[in-house]
């Protein structure tokens, strides 16, 4: 999403009113069965010359390989083929792409897979159109005028960066994974068919579906009145995925779960959520600095870090914890401090992530206590945050300990 926020005096005590607010969000978003069939009419208004960007081969084993390069062939395009994006999706692959795109004059980047390869895609559209190295972009945090368009055909249901403007790319050499914004890298479409998420692993489903209500989390978490309407959209989304993805891990097959799941994948980060407050995204900023660092599955750093976040920030708004404990997972709240009632929240999200098998600790993952410094300094990099909870280094490394 691209998302202004025009007021903040959340932290200056001012809690009486919602932010005022700019949204944009030019995506178009086709969903269904059968909907890559819109693939050449929305095809048609670019140019020939196309990249066709995918991950490590798992598009081969649904279809959708097959039936975009036919779409392809019958439009007499010009395809180049990028593969080997891996997950956490490197710069040396996006170099490749910029590459391509300077010697071949590509007019369109064609992005099938999940977010690392609609990342990597929207990293090539800003460097293919920029003169310097498109790392000083992302880790400076820079501003451009123009990129490739690009499309997706989204095959995992996860990041909704299928529907926003951001991207995390991932440096092997400095060991940092950063994101970055444009409303120049919004896809111009986006297809999403739930069938070609059957095939996605077990260990990936649910990692989606944490990752999903991370997002909603990260906004819910904030400092903001007169919310009503969307902390209800947010419940809603988090109740009905805690109902489903037991169900969808049990029937891997059931297209009516895959559909549900992905529906609320792009709407947790399209900005419809996050119209009238700012959520924290405390959790996100330290989980990329730890997958950069360690090279692991974004949401299963999550899925660690983010409880161990919500055990820091409870002070900070208990009734938000007790709201979300009552709301979401049913705890109850008559006779109890909403303190005691959030801590059990906490746990019930904690036990309902183990129950989808996620890690518990980042020691399952072999981190130790010798590299949460370089984690932090990582995390540091760009000065202190924390909209709901304010952070420091010191915070940052208390959260990193509890996580281990
Ligand atoms: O490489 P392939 O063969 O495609 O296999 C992938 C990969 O191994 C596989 N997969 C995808 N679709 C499949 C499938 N396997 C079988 N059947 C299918 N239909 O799943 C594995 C993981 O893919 P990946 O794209 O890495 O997963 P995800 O969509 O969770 O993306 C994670 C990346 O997105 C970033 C994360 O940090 C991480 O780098 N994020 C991007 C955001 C954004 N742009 O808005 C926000 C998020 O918070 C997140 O940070
Ligand atoms: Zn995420």
């Amino acid at each position: 999403m691209y998302y202004k926020i025009i007021k903040n005096n959340f932290l200056k005590g001012e809690r009486d009113e919602m932010n005022r607010f700019i949204q944009y969000n030019p995506v178009k978003w086709i969903f269904g069965k059968g909907s890559i069939n819109r693939l050449q009419a929305e095809l048609s208004q670019f140019g020939k010359n196309i990249l066709f960007v995918y991950g490590g081969g798992s598009i081969k084993q649904h279809g959708v390989y097959d039936e975009v390069i036919k779409q392809l062939e019958e439009m007499e395009a010009n395809v180049y083929e990028l593969s080997g994006v891996e997950p956490n999706p490197r710069l040396a692959v996006v170099h490749k792409g910029i590459g391509i795109c300077k010697e071949k004059n590509i007019d369109f980047i064609l992005a099938v897979g999940g977010g690392s390869v609609i990342d990597s895609a929207k990293a090539i559209a800003a460097g293919a159109k920029y003169e310097g190295d498109v790392w000083e972009l992302i880790a400076e945090g820079k501003k451009i005028s123009e990129a490739l368009p690009i499309g997706t055909v989204l095959t995992l249901a996860a990041t909704g960066s299928e529907m926003n403007a951001g991207l995390v790319i991932t440096n092997a050499d400095t060991r940092e994974k950063i994101d970055w914004h444009s409303q120049h890298v919004f896809p111009q479409f986006s297809i999403c068919d739930p069938a070609y998420t059957v095939t996605v692993p077990r260990d990936q489903t649910a990692f989606g579906v944490i990752d999903i209500m991370c997002h909603i989390m990260e906004n819910y978490f904030h400092q903001g009145e007169g919310t009503e309407l969307q902390d209800g959209f947010s419940e809603q989304l988090l109740r009905m995925l805690v109902e489903t993805a037991p169900r969808l891990l049990e029937q891997p097959d059931q297209y009516e779960y895959r559909e549900k799941v992905m529906y609320a994948g792009t709407v947790a980060l399209n900005g419809t959520l996050q119209s009238g407050y700012r959520g924290d995204w405390t959790a996100h900023i330290i989980e990329h600095a730890v997958s950069g660092v360690h090279d692991i599955p974004h949401a299963a750093g999550l899925a660690i870090l983010f409880p161990t976040w919500m055990e820091y920030a409870l002070d900070s708004r208990p009734a938000r914890f007790s709201q979300f404990a009552s709301r979401v997972f049913g705890v109850k709240t008559a006779g109890r401090t909403e303190r005691e009632a959030g801590v059990e929240g906490i746990q019930a999200l904690r036990n309902f992530w183990r129950h989808l098998g996620a890690p518990a600790h980042l020691s399952n993952y072999g981190i130790k206590h010798d590299s949460l410094g370089e984690i932090a300094d990582h995390v540091m990099k760009r000065g202190e945050f924390g909209r709901f909870c304010p952070m420091n280094r010191d915070g940052v490394l208390s959260v990193l300990r509890a996580s281990l």
